[in-house]
């Protein structure tokens, strides 16, 4: 974004201003708030007023009920946030890697101290589908994560492949956490 000096003779006035504040809002970054009560499930498949896609995206937890999950798109690719409950967790942690496709430790796929965030990219690593699972009446297959329609995919509440023919985890998401309630994609 490039600031225009203004012309001689002419000092900024409210246009001025208002464009200014226009080229603000218009910024890469954008947060997104949503209220509790009307905040059900965001449908992965069509994405909403409460889905941007942006550089980047801030993200605030607390409206995210335990147990559900919703949808951000990020530079146009699903993101997939749970707020996992404390038997998901466990869950996760209790699997040995030798159990997994793509072994991968829980902890080594979410922030150390907010273990209760998954933050992965809502996209089957087999042929590219949107798996299912965030919207409360989703299937979320054998191991309680995210399945997925096209081949039957299975997927952990940690995100990881349980069930092929899925090769891979669902990749992690880019993000950091600005405070204990949100977090910044990208
Ligand atoms: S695209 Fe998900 S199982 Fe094939």
């Amino acid at each position: 974004m490039s600031a225009t000096a203004p012309a001689a003779g002419h000092e900024p006035g409210p246009e001025a201003g208002k464009r200014d504040f226009l080229k603000l809002v218009a910024g890469a970054s954008a947060a997104i708030f949503a209220g509790a009560l009307a905040w059900p499930l965001i449908d992965s498949m069509e994405p909403s007023a409460d889905v941007l896609a942006l550089g980047s995206v801030e993200v605030e937890l607390g409206p995210i009920p335990v147990g559900q999950a919703i949808t951000v798109l990020w530079r146009g690719k699903p993101m997939f946030i749970r707020h996992r409950t404390e038997a998901e967790i466990k869950a996760a942690e209790d699997v040995t890697l030798a159990q997994l496709i793509d072994p991968q430790t829980d902890a080594d796929r979410v922030k150390a101290g907010h273990t209760q965030w998954l933050v992965v990219i809502g996209i089957c690593t087999h042929l590219g589908c949107i798996p299912l699972g965030n919207k409360p009446t989703d299937p979320r297959g054998e191991w309680g994560g995210w399945f997925c329609p096209c081949h039957g995919s299975q997927y952990d509440t940690s995100g990881r492949v349980r069930h092929g023919p899925a090769p891979l985890n669902l990749a992690l998401a880019p993000y950091e956490f600005e405070t204990d309630t949100k977090i910044k994609i990208g």
